[in-house]
């Protein structure tokens, strides 16, 4: 980027991604097309990585000295697509040297990782992302959409599945390898704050890491969400539903077109009563479908658009640190309650860190 008398004259960010194997490509193909952004450098260990993908990208610098990178007053922004464990260090790294971060889901190993990232990218006036892909993505956006304008009524439940023959990780379960996905979509679509979480799972193949999970999210009000994960499944599903009193959502991501279905289907309930007999009446209502057009822009064009404009104009990310920090929480209760088997209150954690 070119400033003159605090006028930006070159809008074109220089950027570096941080891990190019099986994500990383996605955000760099991404940078690379953008008109606001130029990948000067793509990061990583090993060798064979960098050489694959240099040949595709003639003006970029290959590297593996993340150090010397950060050392370039002319880089502005660093994205980080490698393994969780490595996301606090790299991240803490990046914003030392000043520079601008859009780190992957999950955001840190543990939410006070989040919040020293947090605090270090306010102090310095830095922009710090994370990417949570779905928040971006235009089904998604036609829900929340439909969500704010009321067309649900009361929102009651989220209810999600995310399952297939998953590539088993070796540095973290299922719930933090999958279920960030769908807890990032519940936060931006409905926007509460659990109060407890109660997860249940287990490894059934590799006796490590939890396979196969059920999350269940309490939030003290009436609304309930449930989330399984699994990467023992023999057939993929990707599917959301939200009901709400008037209408009800089926977000189906794996259908090729209409993604989205908005059923005009409910039960109104009401009770009528005299002074011996009381009763509920129930009724079924089954109107009509509604499959709505959607903006079929890639998720991720538009999230590398958006964070370029929180740079450019000082903004803060729709996927800031803070939904960064919310989801991690919610992951760390998850794997809380899977080792003591009772739910784990979120409140009494915030409590007690405001002690
Ligand atoms: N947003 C999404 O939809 C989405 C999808 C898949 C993965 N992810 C996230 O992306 C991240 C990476 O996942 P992946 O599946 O691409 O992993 P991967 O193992 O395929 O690739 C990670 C790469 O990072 C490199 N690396 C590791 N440590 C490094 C370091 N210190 N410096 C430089 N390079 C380093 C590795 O050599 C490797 O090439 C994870 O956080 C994952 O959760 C996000």
């Amino acid at each position: 980027m070119v400033w003159f008398d605090g006028v930006v004259l070159v809008a074109e960010l220089n950027v570096a991604v941080v891990g190019c194997g099986y994500w990383g490509p996605n955000l760099i193909r991404n940078f690379a097309e953008s008109k606001l952004t130029r990948v000067k450098y793509v990061v990583d260990l090993i060798p064979e990585r960098l050489a694959k993908l240099s040949r595709r990208y003639p003006g970029t610098q290959f590297v593996s000295d993340f150090d010397k990178v950060l050392e370039d007053r002319e880089l502005d922004a660093v994205v980080i697509a490698t393994p969780v464990h490595t996301h606090y260090q790299l991240a803490k790294q990046a914003l030392l040297a000043d520079k601008h971060v859009l780190v992957e889901k999950p955001m840190c190993l543990n939410s006070l990782e989040c919040e020293e990232l947090i605090a270090l990218a306010a102090a310095r006036k830095l922009v710090l992302m994370v990417d949570h892909t779905f928040v971006y993505n235009g089904a998604v956006r036609r829900i929340k959409s439909a969500i704010d304008a009321g067309a649900l009524g009361d929102v009651l439940y989220f209810d999600s599945v995310r399952i297939n023959l998953g590539l088993i990780q070796n540095d973290v379960n299922v719930i933090w390898d999958l279920a960030p996905h769908d807890l990032s979509i519940m936060d931006y679509l409905i926007g509460l704050e659990p109060t407890s979480v109660h997860a249940s799972g287990v490894s059934l193949v590799a006796n490590k890491q939890e396979e196969v999970a059920y999350l269940s999210l309490q939030f003290g009000s009436k609304f309930i969400a449930n989330f399984h994960v699994s990467w023992l499944s023999p057939v993929k599903i990707r599917r959301i539903l939200v009901g709400g009193t008037q209408k009800m959502v089926v977000y189906d991501d794996l259908e090729a077109t209409e993604k989205v279905k908005i059923y005009d289907k409910g039960v109104d309930v009401s009770a009528t009563g005299d002074e011996d007999r009381y009763k509920t009446l129930v009724e079924y209502r089954a109107g009509d479908m509604l499959a709505p057009a959607y903006d079929l822009t890639e998720a991720l064009k538009v999230e590398v658009e958006h964070f370029a404009d929180c740079i450019l104009n000082k903004k803060s990310p729709l996927t800031s640190g803070e939904s960064g920090l919310r989801v991690v929480k919610m992951l760390e209760a998850a794997n809380a309650s899977l080792r003591s088997g009772q739910p784990e209150s979120l409140v009494k954690k915030a409590e007690v860190l405001l002690r």
